[in-house]
């Protein structure tokens, strides 16, 4: 299942992205803005679970998120801000890395890296902020579901209607909650009208 969030306040920050007289600082810090909005849709069903807190009024139980049960898991390298909007918020989740570069020529998504351990009975929070073919997010989930991973919800910013398709045929069962989808892949699989390069524009790397 796939949902794009339709708020004035995600397609404003969407646009902001698009500007591209943004500075790094100001790119970071809109993507993990669009993050929290992502992640607060994403948790809407979450079942919380009771805990016992001494309130000022003596011991009490209240709900809350089971933090613990959650890994956010980061395609390197664009993502990081994202990563870090995630875990601001859910501060007791457990964080996972997988390196996956596209090839620039074949268009292919390559695993370089993989820092994330088992995710039995864990419910996974993948994000990444482009999904073009949506090869890196496929194989990013094919690695989750062989660590055994409970349930996998990606947070994408944009998102191309080829990527959408490519990641829900493969993995029906993965929710995608995305800020934006846009128009199309262009001949080398940029998406139109996009951003650019989100990990290059958040870095400034040249
Ligand atoms: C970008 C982006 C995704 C991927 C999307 O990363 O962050 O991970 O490309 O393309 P796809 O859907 O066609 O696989 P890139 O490989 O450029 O690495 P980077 O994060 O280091 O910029």
């Amino acid at each position: 299942m796939h949902r794009e969030l339709h708020h004035p306040l995600i397609q404003s920050l969407v646009n902001t992205l698009r500007d591209t007289t943004i500075d790094a600082f100001v790119f970071r810090h809109t993507i993990k803005e669009l993050t929290k909005l992502l992640l607060y849709e994403a948790l809407c069903k979450e079942i919380l679970i009771g805990k016992n807190v001494l309130t000022w009024d003596g011991e009490k139980q209240y709900s809350y998120i089971n933090e613990e049960e959650i890994v956010v898991v980061s395609v390197l390298r664009a993502a990081l801000p994202m990563h870090e909007a995630v875990i601001d918020t859910l501060r007791r989740a457990v964080s996972g890395f997988l390196g996956i570069k596209r090839d620039e020529f074949t268009h292919k998504s390559v695993l370089h890296y993989d820092r994330v351990g088992d995710c039995r009975g864990k419910k996974v929070i993948l994000v990444d902020p482009m999904v073009a073919t949506g090869g890196s997010l496929c194989d990013a989930i094919k690695v989750l579901k062989a660590k055994h991973a409970q349930s996998i919800c990606t947070l994408n910013i944009i998102a191309s209607p080829e990527g959408i398709s490519a990641v829900m045929q493969a993995h029906p069962d993965v929710e995608m909650v995305v800020a934006k989808i846009d128009k199309k892949l262009n001949e080398n699989k940029f998406i139109i009208p996009g951003l650019g390069d989100a990990g290059d524009r958040a870095y400034n790397t040249l």
